[in-house]
């Protein structure tokens, strides 16, 4: 019987493949038999993939290039086409925000919030994504087939909810906002994807967006955790592998007939 959501012998790029996310597709994926280049910001040795991805370290390699850096990002897709040939897939994971634990001015009010953290994250999550699809997404053209996958939040469907984080100045006395750089990045995803995917269907490249809401980690404030949880209609926060199946599906030829849309993986979060 033929698998149709297989991804063996894909070569799939993972952009941020060494975070949180990153790593758990890069892991999945590659156990699944594709073989995954992540592009890093920072370098990463052979023995420490090994390390990370035991008895995947030859169906993982970590290149060298920053979403930022469109120089870099061509040496190591010209190093990558040589060794495993064409990507067939592109996961744009690599993602920055304003950090809860940064500055005031990080967390401040829009009115006064900086242009510098703006423009870097706008940099990443938006003009990264961008440049990605330049680099390997014109050679997926060229080749006739491909699968752009662009990793999205709900803060890029609906406005990060004030509320939610009211309990921090409550807490600290210094006033406390989600910052708008990362919800317009986001937003601005969606439609990137809408674009490229018109543009590039005549070469049969697909692209869609994977939008997805919060996943469990231990680095919440009990405070936040309470709040947000009353508004995900599953009542919890997602496991880490709940976005594989959505990433393998879009990787797969079970997607074939898929461009330009959003697939949203939130527990409801945008559905009320
Ligand atoms: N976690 C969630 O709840 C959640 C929810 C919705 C959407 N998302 C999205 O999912 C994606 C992954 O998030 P995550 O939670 O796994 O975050 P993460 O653990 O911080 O991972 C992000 C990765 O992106 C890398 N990165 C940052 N800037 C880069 C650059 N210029 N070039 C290449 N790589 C760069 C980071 O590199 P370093 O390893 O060097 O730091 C890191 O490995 C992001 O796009 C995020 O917006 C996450």
């Amino acid at each position: 019987m033929t698998d149709i959501f297989s991804v063996k012998d894909k070569v799939i790029v993972v952009t941020g493949g060494l975070g949180q996310l990153g790593s758990q597709f890069s892991q999945w994926l590659a156990s699944q038999g594709a073989r995954v280049a992540i592009y890093s910001r920072r370098p990463f040795s052979a023995e420490q993939t090994e390390a990370k991805f035991p008895g995947l370290g030859k169906r993982i390699v970590v290149y060298h290039a920053s979403v930022q850096d469109k120089d870099a990002l061509e040496a190591a897709t010209r190093q990558l086409v040589a060794e495993w040939g064409t990507p067939h897939v592109l996961i744009n994971n690599a993602g920055i925000d304003s950090k809860p634990s940064g500055s005031a001015d990080q967390n401040g009010p829009f009115e006064t919030y900086p242009r510098k953290y703006w423009d870097e994250v706008i940099d990443v999550n938006l003009t990264g994504v961008m440049q990605c699809c330049q680099v390997i997404g014109s050679r997926m053209a060229g080749q006739g087939r491909g699968s752009i996958i662009n990793v999205g939040s709900m803060y890029g469907m609906v406005s990060p909810n004030q509320a939610l984080y009211a309990y921090r100045e409550k807490r600290d006395g210094v006033p406390f906002f989600k910052a708008v750089p990362y919800a317009a990045s986001k937003a601005g995803l969606l439609n990137l994807t809408r674009y490229l995917a018109t543009y590039w269907a005549p070469k049969n490249v697909r692209v869609n967006t994977v939008t997805f809401g919060g996943v469990k980690t231990a680095n919440f404030d009990k405070e936040f955790i309470e709040a947000f949880l009353q508004r995900v209609p599953l009542g919890r926060q997602a496991e880490i592998d709940e976005f594989n199946g959505v990433v393998q599906f879009l990787a797969s030829d079970a997607s074939t007939y898929m461009t330009g849309s959003n697939v949203v993986v939130d527990g409801g979060f945008t559905a009320w």
